[in-house]
């Protein structure tokens, strides 16, 4: 017990010197300026869900991996020993401003630093976080998982965005037995922007590092025409798209070549169309775009219809309603909310999508307002939140 505590220092102070740790008082996001803190870190016990964040400025950065070989410890050796002090951790549950949760944001610095992540992860854009989680065996032992995930976020990620993305990471490492995600992007009312939300769902999930493919379901093509211009551009992450505005078709080659994709987001189309309807058998969440206006209200209506008969032959579809297009505040968009709560089943996202030029501008440009430059962070906040609200339950 005295050498592993020894052991646990001495490690710990690879790091001092070379990092300067900030650590976020509490879980709760936007509170602290970190523009002059190049790295976020959180620790996260998957088994007890305990999390705490800190911002670190590593310098030295080779010298923390070159003492670590000097000092004759092992990748394996300083991995295991930031598990054992975040398993530990997630036990006692500190606030995350205890003198231990800093030693533990060190020990997971250096094993990121020498697992390479800090180098081979270089986020470009948008600021990047590190996510550190400790999974506990079943014979008490940790093993843990760095983890790189990106937000628009400034400061600290909301914590809804950390949860969501360990249970991704948890459902890939324990190989859950259907992991692509199919989302549609679907009204039977044209322009209420659900080639916009498509596009921008596909792009934020690949620039989440997931694997990602856009479907066009719309004879106009409108999102594929979009996608070729992103690649014109020669714009990164390229997205993988498919035109298919018939139903058998969608149908038969998401059933083939679906797996092959993490993600597999589906521009639905505007009329009452073939490809609407196999999109609701196969999905796991339909995304409704709607304006806050009566006529778009009432024509959440036609479909729900659409939404009914999809649910009487299959289980498990999520409906999820977002205005879109909302105006800056008023009245409508309370009345929405109030009108899509009369739908049993139907869920809300509580943040609507303004109206904001640069969002028509980079789907314009086959991007995502998340990539945009000027950067909008507005649009941004936004985006996210509908990407947090549609992938929560992944
Ligand atoms: N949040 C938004 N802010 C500004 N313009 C938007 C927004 N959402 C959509 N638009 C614009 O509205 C129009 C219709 O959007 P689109 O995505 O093509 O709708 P749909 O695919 O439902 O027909 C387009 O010109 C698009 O640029
Ligand atoms: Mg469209």
């Amino acid at each position: 017990m005295k050498t592993e505590h020894a052991f646990f220092e001495r490690l710990a102070n690879l790091g001092q010197g070379n990092w300067d740790v900030k650590l976020q008082p509490h879980m709760v996001p936007g509170q602290m300026d970190l523009a002059s803190y190049t790295a976020r870190v959180y620790l996260v016990d998957t088994s007890t869900g305990w999390t705490a964040a800190g911002a670190i400025q590593p310098s030295g950065f080779a010298g923390v991996v070159k003492a670590q070989r000097n000092a004759g410890l092992s990748v394996d050796l300083v991995m295991d020993m930031a598990g054992q002090a975040i398993s530990r951790l997630g036990r006692e549950q500190p606030g995350a401003d205890a003198p231990e949760v800093a030693q533990a944001i060190q020990l997971t610095a250096a094993a990121l630093a020498s697992t390479q992540t800090f180098k081979t992860v270089q986020p470009s854009g948008l600021d990047g976080h590190w996510i550190y989680m400790a999974y506990r065996l079943l014979d008490a032992s940790t093993i843990c998982r760095p983890g790189f995930f990106r937000t628009g976020a400034p400061g600290f990620a909301e914590p809804a965005a950390i949860t969501h993305y360990v249970r991704q990471v948890v459902a890939h490492d324990l190989g859950s037995p259907k992991s692509t995600m199919i989302i549609t992007v679907g009204n039977t009312k044209g322009g209420v922007g659900k080639t916009t939300i498509a596009l921008n769902l596909a792009i934020a999930r690949a620039l989440q590092g997931r694997d990602v493919w856009l479907i066009d379901g719309d004879r106009q093509g409108t999102a594929q025409t979009a996608i070729t211009i992103r690649a014109e551009n020669g714009k990164q992450p390229a997205i993988s798209c498919a035109h298919y505005p018939d139903g058998a078709t969608l149908r038969a080659q998401v059933q083939q070549t679906g797996p092959k994709f993490q993600d597999i987001v589906i521009d639905a189309g505007g009329r009452d169309s073939t490809a609407l309807r196999a999109a609701l058998i196969l999905s796991d969440v339909l995304v409704i775009p709607f304006a806050p206006r009566s006529l778009d209200v009432w024509a959440l209506n036609d479909i729900n219809n659409l939404v009914q008969e999809a649910r009487a032959v299959r289980d498990g579809l999520r409906v999820v309603a977002m205005l879109n297009n909302a105006d800056p505040q008023g009245h409508d968009n309370a009345d929405a909310a109030a009108a899509v709560a009369d739908f049993p089943g139907m869920e809300y996202v509580e943040t609507p999508i303004r109206r904001r030029k640069p969002i028509a501008n980079a789907a314009g440009q086959g991007m995502s307002v998340l990539e945009y430059s000027p950067k909008d962070q507005k649009s941004i906040d936004e985006v996210t939140a509908l990407v947090n609200a549609v992938f929560m339950s992944n």
